[in-house]
């Protein structure tokens, strides 16, 4: 379906609080009528419709071009709504949800058939988190149904970190888009598989392998986040993302950074480098994009796809990043990078 006009609700001024919560009330609507919306989480955008009606959720699909084959996370406002969703919740989930939630942290379960098929993409789990964002969590309790949300961005792009990137994937293709702002974390949830005797990251994401070891103790990684031979158990995983248009390269080295940039100014190609506050003043391109200081991880996570999506507005044709150190946050930071070049590191 095509909208002449995908409405654009601002709702992050607090003087305007009568105003922006009719403008919730009505994207609720929206999803009660099966219609699918975008929304302001604390990791990023999400674009929601009922996930318990399988016509509602084939939209989301429709409007992102996502594979059919990459189930959906479940979004709830209250933990009394997993009952209709999944058929138990053991004990470490239970552990999970009372530190993490609300929060970046998705949980894998056993799903009830109650939730649409094309949701699970056909698995027999079902991923469900509760966002920490005031305007989400208004909308799902508007709504009153659990909605099932992929970041709402066009398949293959960076996740949106502000209404205006929904805006620019997505106009004509939507409802509607509620833009609180800019979002909090910037990248998209940790995915733990809680249906094992020992949890499984399927995702690093906002909350870190850390802080979830220190509530349950230690946890499993899918190998497929170490190994690039193995299949990930995560849909998802499999796709590239997250990719600018011009090609995207990622550089250990900074001396050899410097060096494969000239050689590609020499070339005549349009250069770009994605780089942090302590090094910006290093090189020499045509696009230089800071995604935030090296000594506070969370401001580059914060700015990661906004600076991906940079090199596009400024048509870059060969980009070079710098690499992150894989641990807490930087794990999560360095696999949307890798994902962004295609495995490739030189
Ligand atoms: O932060 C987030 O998680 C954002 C916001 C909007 O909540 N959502 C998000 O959704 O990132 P999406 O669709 O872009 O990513 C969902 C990931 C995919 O990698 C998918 O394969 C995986 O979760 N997933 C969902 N259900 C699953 C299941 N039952 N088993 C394994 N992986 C699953
Ligand atoms: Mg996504």
């Amino acid at each position: 379906m095509s909208y002449k006009q995908t409405e654009f609700w601002i709702v992050d001024k607090f003087w305007e609080y009568e105003k922006q919560r009719q403008f919730i009330k009505d994207a609720a609507l929206w999803i009660k009528k099966g219609e699918v919306v975008a929304f302001p989480t604390e990791t990023v955008y999400g674009l929601g419709a009922n996930a318990l009606e399988e016509a509602a959720v084939k939209k989301i699909f429709e409007a992102k071009g996502r594979p059919s084959d990459n189930p959906l996370i479940v979004h709830i406002a209250d933990t009394s709504q997993l009952s209709e969703l999944v058929e138990e919740v053991p004990q470490v989930a239970q552990q999970l949800i009372k530190h993490f939630w609300p929060g970046p942290l998705t949980i894998i379960l056993k799903k009830k058939q109650s939730v649409a098929e094309s949701v699970t993409a056909g698995l027999d789990t079902v991923a469900v988190r509760m966002p920490n964002h005031p305007v989400a969590l208004e909308l799902l309790r508007d709504a009153g149904v659990p909605v099932a949300a992929p970041s709402a961005n066009l398949s293959g792009k960076p996740s949106p970190t502000s209404g205006e990137h929904v805006y620019h994937d997505l106009q004509g293709r939507i409802a509607a888009i509620l833009d609180g702002g800019q979002t909090g974390v910037g990248l998209e949830s940790t995915v733990l598989d809680c249906t094992k005797d020992v949890p499984v990251l399927y995702r690093p994401g906002g909350a870190t392998i850390t802080e979830i070891e220190a509530i349950v103790g230690p946890i499993k990684v899918d190998p497929s986040l170490i190994s690039k031979e193995e299949i990930p158990m995560s849909p998802g995983m499999k796709y590239t993302h997250y990719s600018p248009n011009g090609s995207f390269v990622l550089v250990q080295d900074q001396k050899k950074l410097v060096r494969l940039l000239a050689e590609a100014k020499a070339s005549g190609k349009r250069t770009g480098v994605l780089t942090t506050e302590e090094n910006r003043d290093k090189y020499e391109a045509d696009v230089v994009v800071s995604c935030g200081k090296r000594d506070d991880l969370r401001s580059v996570a914060n700015h990661l796809y906004e600076s991906l999506r940079k090199f596009d507005l400024e048509e870059a044709e060969i980009i070079f990043s710098e690499t992150f150190p894989n641990e807490e946050l930087g794990i999560a930071i360095m696999n949307r990078l890798e994902k962004a070049a295609g495995g490739q590191i030189l």
